[in-house]
């Protein structure tokens, strides 16, 4: 059976000196687990501090980003082409509702992005809010993030989770895994995961915390 994947999204959140600080407290309580898969994606200056912690500590956690450019490298000021991310990180979050709403993201440039982020070997994770969004063909794990959840307190159902990844699946059959996400807490999490079209959670505020964090991975 393909693992649950648990992925933590820090958003714009934590220096390098506080991320490295979470990595030392939920180093020492998170037990890792052989059908559980976490994905941890810190900002962007976070990412090189946090990839070295997790290889020098041998800790069974993947490091991804929560974006990439949808251009190769060049004259392009800000940006981070996915060739530079894939160096550190194996996974890119593309397409959150977040980037889509406030920094223009079309479906035309998640697309590109996705092509981005497979040509140089990053797994993208493609955020969509409901099953009528266009999912590239390269992508296996997919986030389905009803806006009106994200950040609010408010999570979907566990059967509407269930009802839309099942749709899903069935519209795109080369994906993997459909994942969950918004407000996803460690009372909720088991929720989620024990549907059996809901491979996963992405976690935004409730993995910001180690402890919490760790209890999430603990109760899915
Ligand atoms: P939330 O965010 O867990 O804080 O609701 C989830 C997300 O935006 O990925």
């Amino acid at each position: 059976m393909d693992k649950i994947l648990i992925v933590a999204n820090w958003k714009s959140n934590k220096t390098a000196r506080e991320a490295l600080e979470f990595m030392g407290e939920f180093g020492g309580i998170f037990e890792a687990r052989e059908d559980v898969g976490v994905i941890i994606c810190p900002s962007y200056l976070s990412v090189p501090a946090v990839s070295e912690y997790v290889k020098s500590n041998n800790m069974q956690v993947e490091i991804g980003v929560q974006n990439v450019s949808e251009l190769e490298e060049g004259a392009y000021t800000g940006e981070v082409a996915a060739s530079q991310a894939s160096e550190l990180v194996k996974h890119a979050i593309i397409g959150h509702s977040e980037r889509r709403k406030l920094f223009g993201e079309t479906d035309e440039r998640v697309a590109k992005k996705v092509q981005m982020a497979a040509k140089n070997g990053l797994e993208p994770i493609v955020c969509v809010i409901s099953e009528n969004i266009p999912i590239p063909t390269e992508v296996k794990i997919v986030a389905y993030e009803p806006v009106e959840a994200i950040g609010t307190g408010n999570p979907d159902t566990p059967e509407n989770a269930e009802k839309v990844s099942k749709l899903i699946k069935e519209k795109n059959p080369r994906i993997t895994h459909v994942i969950y996400g918004g407000s996803v807490t460690a009372e909720n999490v088991s929720g989620f995961t024990k549907m059996p079209n809901v491979s996963g959670v992405l976690v935004g505020g409730a993995s910001l915390d180690p402890r919490v964090f760790a209890s999430i991975i603990k109760a899915c």
